[in-house]
């Protein structure tokens, strides 16, 4: 275990098998210990000790799509809708502001209302009044076209996680009308387009298998992105995988750290979805090669709707208004807050 751990450190790669044998088998405490290891020493080389700290603005839980493990997916009835207005949005980029955030992640379903004219006006605003910010979006699928419109604007950054990179899973996990293609294509699309792109995937979504595991970290060694977000798969009540267990804690870790080995300069969250399944999950993700945090920025009353799962945290040191006592927790692990802007490395905008 230990050799393959220590070639996976020194080329960071390794082949389908390699890395299905140490997802299978990483057993001893000793071992994960010593992945965890090399996982903070490759984050050290390009980021040091620097845990990046970005604001989360939910701005939409109005999606016109139905992904079957996501409670803000169209068909469920029991959930109410909301929406921010561009003031609200500005409002919330005020208190980021203020708290020290440097980067804004605008995340929302596939809202149709929010069309590319409204969201490039929402963008420049935040640009023209904050334009040391960076501006991360998280909206879903989109044509060449509208992608390129909100960069122009000023988006800087685009998340859009390929959730599973094997075709028989993806349709397991979405109905027929959205497919592995599509998502592909719209990463594609993003890197073409100028953006920092973020990939990623849930561990333990319902039919994964350890080969789809393999396969996803394959994929995103072959696209190279540079964000990745991965977090445990946790059931919601409104959903038709309302009675499947949540992804493991510990596989997550152990991902996460595989993923921080193969990809030794990317922007690593450690997600609200892993702090929700347990006290000490943020610790272990960071203890783990992960260097970014997104404390929720939304307003009070609109946090809990955005119910993408069960128990999502939005409280205690996922919220914004907690930034004390996270500096605290992330110094304890001997780590560094950092508000700047907090580029991948290897990009420039051009
Ligand atoms: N459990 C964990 N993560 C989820 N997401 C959506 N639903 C769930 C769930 N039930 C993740 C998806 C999506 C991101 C915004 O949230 O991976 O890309």
């Amino acid at each position: 275990m230990k050799d393959l751990i220590n070639k996976l450190y020194i080329t960071n790669s390794l082949s389908f098998d390699e890395l299905l044998y140490i997802i299978e088998n990483i057993s001893k405490q000793e071992d994960k210990d010593y992945l965890f290891e090399k996982a903070r020493n490759t984050r050290y080389k390009h980021y040091e000790n620097r845990v990046f700290l970005r604001g989360l603005i939910e701005i939409s839980n109005y999606c016109k799509n139905d992904c079957y493990y996501c409670g803000i997916r169209c068909s469920n009835k029991n959930i109410t809708r909301y929406r921010l207005t561009e003031k609200e949005i500005l409002k919330c980029c005020d208190i980021g502001y203020e708290i020290g955030y440097r980067t804004f992640v605008l995340q929302g379903g596939e809202d149709s209302f929010l069309n590319d004219d409204i969201m490039c006006n929402i963008i420049s605003s935040i640009k023209s009044k904050y334009p040391d910010c960076a501006i991360t979006l998280s909206i879903g699928e989109k044509n060449y076209n509208s992608y390129e419109r909100y960069f122009l604007s000023g988006a800087d950054r685009f998340l859009l996680r390929h959730e599973t990179s094997t075709d028989c899973h993806y349709k397991k996990l979405h109905p027929e009308n959205l497919s592995l293609k599509n998502r592909k294509d719209c990463l594609k699309n993003l890197k073409e387009i100028g953006y920092q792109v973020g990939a990623g995937f849930m561990v333990g979504s319902p039919f994964q298998t350890n080969e789809d595991v393999v396969r996803d970290l394959m994929y995103l060694k072959e696209l190279n992105p540079h964000m990745v977000g991965i977090g445990p798969f946790i059931p919601h009540h409104d959903t038709k995988f309302k009675d499947f267990p949540h992804g493991d804690l510990d596989k997550s870790i152990i991902i996460l750290a595989l993923t921080r080995l193969l990809l030794p300069k990317c922007l690593l969250p450690a997600t609200t979805a892993l702090a929700s399944i347990s006290e000490n999950g943020r610790n272990l993700g960071l203890l783990a090669g992960c260097n970014v945090i997104m404390p929720n920025l939304s307003p009070h009353e609109f946090r809990k709707d955005y119910s993408l799962y069960d128990n999502k945290l939005s409280a205690g040191e996922e919220a914004c208004e907690y930034h004390k006592s996270l500096e605290v927790s992330i110094k304890q692990l001997g780590l560094l807050v950092d508000y700047s802007r907090g580029d991948n490395i290897e990009w420039r905008r051009i």
